[in-house]
């Protein structure tokens, strides 16, 4: 398995998503800014993934001090400017929270045991994601039957996490299970992580997958080709209402009006318990060029008006279940994923 992210020789590696399926390169940050960077431009994307990635970035950052600053300030402008890349994924926000949980605990200790723990906490939140991503995979396969289809949207796959994948950890411990499970992925619009990203980690893992585009799954509901979907989350707040990449409402309208289940598959830290419901999540705007290229080709008029966000939220009553690494909750999610927080 390719490595989506790992610290190495003192920088941050990570495989540059933007030149797959064409070129597989990775990119070496010597320095907390080319980390934010790689965020902001989606070198490295999906939520678990850049949660490891700012992790990493204000270990990264924090192990060369900058001449003259004091360390506490220095923390403080790290942590602001990785917290600013991008805004919608809770796991972002939640492994900057546990770096600075790191950080306050080793007040008092000698500057070089405090860098040294939060490279330590940095690489206990990247491997601990891919140990949630594989109990993930182990909850949702009983889900999921023998012979069936799985639509997925966008990239929840190895790539989108330290490894194995959120919705693709399901479909790998489906696989694994019974052999005859089959992909279907959307290809995602705009920046096409379905075509680009799910159908190469699937190839490569041998799985079977067919590339749609996104304005296809309809219909390939209606003929019976799909008996399940799963995708993964951005943020999902209390009451089970789920952001997750632009176009995943619609698969999810679809499949209510289809009668096939919809499933989330995220780690409890995707989970915003202090957010009510949907409305309170911020939503990513991206560049329009974006809408009005596909790769560096231009498909509408230069200038003309777009709107690109870059997610949207799904409400609870269209989610049949959420599958976390603590166990599955189904509705009403208010209780459920409350019970689950509790187990954790
Ligand atoms: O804009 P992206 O590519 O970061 O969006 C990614 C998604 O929407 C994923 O489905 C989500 O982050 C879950 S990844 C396990």
């Amino acid at each position: 398995m390719f490595p989506t992210i790992q610290w190495k020789d003192g920088c941050v590696v990570m495989i540059d998503q933007r030149k797959l399926p064409g070129d597989e390169v990775y990119l070496e940050c010597r320095d907390y800014e080319q980390v934010a960077q790689a965020i902001e431009t989606m070198v490295i994307r999906g939520a678990p993934a850049i949660g490891v990635a700012v992790a990493y970035g204000l270990a990264l950052g924090m192990s060369r001090q900058s001449p003259g600053e004091d360390s506490e300030r220095e923390f403080e402008r790290i942590y602001r400017r990785l917290e600013r890349t991008r805004p919608t994924a809770r796991n972002l926000f939640w492994a900057l929270e546990e770096m600075k949980a790191d950080w306050d605990r080793t007040r008092g200790s000698e500057l070089s045991d405090r860098r040294q723990s939060l490279l330590k906490m940095a690489q206990r939140i990247d491997v601990e994601d891919v140990e949630t991503c594989r109990r993930i995979g182990a909850w949702g396969k009983s889900l999921i039957k023998s012979g069936q289809t799985i639509l997925t949207h966008c990239n929840a796959g190895a790539l989108a996490t330290a490894g194995y994948g959120t919705a693709l950890g399901v479909v790998r411990a489906a696989f694994a299970e019974y052999g005859n499970i089959r992909v279907y992925a959307d290809e995602t619009r705009p920046l096409l992580q379905g075509a680009r990203l799910t159908c190469w980690e699937l190839e490569k893992d041998g799985i079977p997958v067919v590339q749609i585009t996104d304005n296809m799954a309809g219909w390939f509901m209606q003929k019976g080709e799909i008996s399940v979907v799963v995708t993964g989350a951005d943020r999902i707040t209390a009451n089970g209402d789920t952001a997750n990449k632009i176009g995943t409402y619609s698969v999810a309208v679809l499949a209510r009006e289809n009668g096939i289940p919809f499933y989330i598959a995220a780690p409890m830290n995707t989970i915003d318990f202090s957010l009510e419901q949907g409305d309170q999540i911020p939503i990513e705007e991206r560049s329009p060029d974006e809408v009005r290229k596909v790769g560096a080709c231009a498909i509408s008029p230069e200038k003309v008006a777009v709107r690109n966000p870059a997610f949207d939220v799904t409400p609870a009553k269209f989610i049949h279940a959420i599958i976390t690494e603590f166990g599955i909750a189904y509705p009403p999610f208010d209780v459920s994923l409350q019970d689950l927080k509790n187990k954790a």
